[in-house]
């Protein structure tokens, strides 16, 4: 069964296709990651205009990768939910669209169950040359969500039945990033400029605190972005009244990579921590890490380390947004939902995983 995968939730415009949920045929991404950065965030007015402008190039270039014509492909999956408005609605009224036009089933993909199902692609055609895991993980499946939005534990049972148990009460781990980048004068997306800035800094120049929680695998990252704001306030000289926007030109690049490596190591902990405490309780047959900040070096290093269990890491590219992980989880969802109606398909822009 191919899928073809049609991602618009953020920044990125993505088509995809996958063969049998394991099987990689092509992946195609525009970001627009240089469009946003000069902004320091995502403007969802630009986004969508940019989703708009893109879509059916990148639709036609998935298919043209994967050497497939409209009769190779069995369904279409697109993310509905969650996301920008604006972001969704692209997305889904072109899958919708050629569902109709194309007789083809069309499936409706959460996009933050998604990101898990990276982790299932373990076969590539010719072109692709991605790292891929050898094999597929087993249930039950404990999974570390962590992107720009979220940051949650979620343990499956099979395919479609999982349960949440842990997640963040404030800031997404991939939001503290973002945020933390600009306070030390790093550009936009923070993840990846922090985890580079890292590689020149003492991980224990400062000590940051690690919330403590009611719910024993919940997170919190407020507190940190606020204890690295006051830590940067204090080592240039001014106190918690001097304006965060104004700090970056006070930096200097010792305090920007000393705070960096301070700033991650103690995020990354976090995740770890809980991450360990879950993996004890639950006993899972499999450990995945998905989402952008799953990207990070540090929490892959720190999570081996910290676990009794092979762990087999994704590439990069299918941890950022992508539309490969929609295609695969859509190939697991047509084995138990029915088809949504292309007529009346409906966004949902702040649906959490739980109510899925
Ligand atoms: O999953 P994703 O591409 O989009 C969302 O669904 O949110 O995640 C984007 C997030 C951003 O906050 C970005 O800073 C973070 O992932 N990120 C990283 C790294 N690469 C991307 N965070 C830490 N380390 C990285 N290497
Ligand atoms: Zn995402």
């Amino acid at each position: 069964m191919r899928i073809l995968g049609i991602e618009s939730s953020c920044d990125e415009t993505a088509a995809s296709i996958v063969e049998d949920g394991e099987r990689l045929l092509s992946n195609v991404v525009n970001s627009q990651i240089d469009i946003h950065a000069e902004y320091g965030g995502v403007i969802p007015e630009i986004a969508a205009r940019s989703h708009l402008e893109v879509i059916n190039p990148v639709i036609k270039k998935a298919l043209s990768d994967a050497n497939c014509t409209w009769d190779d492909i069995d369904a279409i999956a697109v993310t509905y939910a969650p996301g920008l408005i604006g972001s969704l609605l692209i997305g889904t009224l072109a899958a919708r669209t050629l569902a109709i036009i194309h007789h083809k089933p069309l499936y409706k993909i959460h996009h933050v169950e998604a990101h898990v199902y990276a982790n299932f692609i373990n076969q590539q055609s010719g072109d692709l040359s991605l790292s891929l895991p050898k094999k597929q993980p087993l249930f039950p499946l404990l999974s570390l969500i962590v992107s720009g939005g979220h940051s949650q534990l979620v343990l499956f049972k099979n395919h479609g039945d999982y349960q949440l148990i842990g997640q963040t009460q404030d800031d997404a781990i991939g939001e503290a990033f973002d945020k933390v980048a600009k306070i030390i004068g790093l550009p936009y997306p923070g993840g990846p400029a922090i985890a580079k800035a890292a590689e020149l800094g003492d991980p224990h120049a400062f000590q940051l605190p690690i919330a403590k929680l009611s719910g024993e695998y919940d997170f919190s990252f407020s507190g940190l972005k606020t204890a690295v704001l006051r830590a940067v306030q204090r080592e240039v000289g001014k106190d918690f009244t001097f304006p965060s926007h104004e700090l970056p030109g006070l930096v200097d690049d010792e305090l920007r990579h000393n705070m960096a490596a301070s700033f991650q190591y103690t995020a990354i902990k976090t995740l770890i921590d809980k991450t360990k405490k879950a993996f004890d309780n639950f006993q899972p047959a499999s450990v995945v890490i998905a989402g952008g900040v799953a990207a990070n070096q540090e929490l892959r290093r720190q999570l081996r380390e910290s676990l009794p269990i092979e762990i087999e890491y994704t590439p990069i590219q299918l941890c950022t947004d992508n539309a490969a992980m929609i295609a695969t989880l859509g190939y697991y969802r047509a084995q138990i939902d029915q088809p949504a109606n292309p007529y009346d398909l409906e966004v949902q822009p702040s649906l959490s995983m739980t109510v899925v």
